[in-house]
């Protein structure tokens, strides 16, 4: 199972030569880490879902940047750390602070009041560690009709990823535009709960239809969550509705590398058929980007035949059915799947607390340790 595919340490900027294994200051993506640390992770965080160890956030504090709305996130990351001592502060930029700006060189005498190069260390100060969640995509309108941005250039996180080069303390990626990796620790984790040997398995991410384009961040993190089992993936979509190929190519290799496959079909029956984990999740298409009205219209033929139903589900290996929510009731999946046995959508999102508690306690200790070596040389 283990694999060191996406072990990329040595450009860390927190990577010290002499203390052995570099350190990860960040978690932005979960390319940036091994599969083995990931699953040391999801070890760490079963045991504490289990009684059987218990974090000590006593004095630590973590501030939450959430520029989109959030309930699982954001209460996730408060009541992990309440329960074990510590403190979250939640922040909305822009209503609770400055304006944030973060490109190089900009001459601010427009909207934005304040740089990341200074925001972002000032906060270390007075907190172990930094979460934010910025999806271009997220929008509270009713459809999706403007989207500052390429596809390509949304991809690169810019806010996130600055924030982060600026920020001594931890920056922990709630959700961006490529990736929300928190869900793919508590999905990887609820796999491994509910299927115990997830290698073999046959894990279904199928795409599901949607009145919105929604974010990729989530699939993409749904993809590579399965990816690392050594189960056989297959991303079930219409045509059109392909990932980031970056994220296709990753998910491949992973899969490949742990024993198992990654096939991409739009063919529903063979998809389903002898499924262990069903994943559902709408998101819009990269290759009609930006043309979010013509994408409304072309996609309304496929909404009949794509929501998972239980005739779907009948067709399953007595799959469970997974979703990382918030979801549309008879839209992505009907209320027979979400009120039946296998939909395990409640203990996934109950997961999100406890791999982000294990992250936590990982990140905490080395940012301690950085803080020390920073004072004492
Ligand atoms: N799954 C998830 O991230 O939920 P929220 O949007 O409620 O945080």
């Amino acid at each position: 199972m283990a694999s060191d595919l996406a072990g990329a340490t040595s450009s860390c900027p927190g990577a010290s030569a002499k203390r052995g294994p570099p350190l990860k200051r960040h978690f932005l993506s979960t390319l940036d880490w091994s599969l083995d640390e990931l699953d040391d992770l999801l070890a760490r965080a079963l045991r504490i879902k289990r009684g059987e160890s218990t974090p000590d956030f006593r004095g630590k504090v973590m501030a939450l940047l959430f520029f989109n709305a959030s309930m699982r996130t954001r209460v996730s990351f408060e009541a992990g750390l309440a329960r074990f001592g510590g403190h979250a502060l939640y922040v909305q930029p822009s209503r609770d602070t400055y304006v944030f700006e973060h490109r190089e060189g900009v001459v601010m005498d427009g909207p934005t009041q304040e740089h990341v190069k200074e925001a972002a260390p000032v906060l270390a100060r007075y907190v172990h560690a930094v979460g934010i969640r910025k999806s271009d995509l997220v929008t509270p309108a009713a459809t999706t009709a403007e989207v500052s941005g390429t596809w390509k250039e949304l991809r690169a996180d810019d806010f996130m990823r600055t924030y982060a080069r600026h920020s001594p303390a931890p920056v922990i990626n709630l959700e961006s535009n490529y990736e929300h990796p928190c869900q793919e620790l508590a999905d990887r984790m609820t796999l491994r709960e509910k299927l115990g040997e997830t290698r073999g398995k046959k894990y279904v991410l199928t795409w599901t239809w949607h009145p919105k384009s929604l974010p990729l961040a989530t699939p993409h993190s749904q993809l590579l969550s399965a990816s690392g089992l050594g189960m056989n993936v297959v991303h079930l979509r219409p045509e059109g509705y392909d990932l980031d190929p970056d994220v296709v190519a990753t998910a491949k290799k992973r899969a490949e590398a742990t024993g198992g496959s990654l096939e991409i079909t739009d063919d529903i029956d063979a998809a389903y058929a002898g499924a262990h984990a069903v994943c559902a999740k709408s998101y819009g298409s990269i290759k009609s980007w930006g043309h979010f009205e013509k994408e409304r219209k072309d996609k309304e033929p496929l909404r009949p035949r794509w929501i998972v139903d239980s005739d779907k589900m009948g067709r399953t290996d007595d799959a469970i059915f997974m979703h990382c929510l918030p979801i549309r009731r008879n839209v992505k999946a009907t209320d027979a799947v979400l009120d039946g046995e296998r939909s395990v959508v409640v203990d996934q999102a109950e997961n999100r607390m406890w791999a982000q508690v294990a992250l936590l306690e990982r990140l905490f200790q080395e940012f301690q340790e950085m803080e020390r070596e920073r004072r004492m040389p």
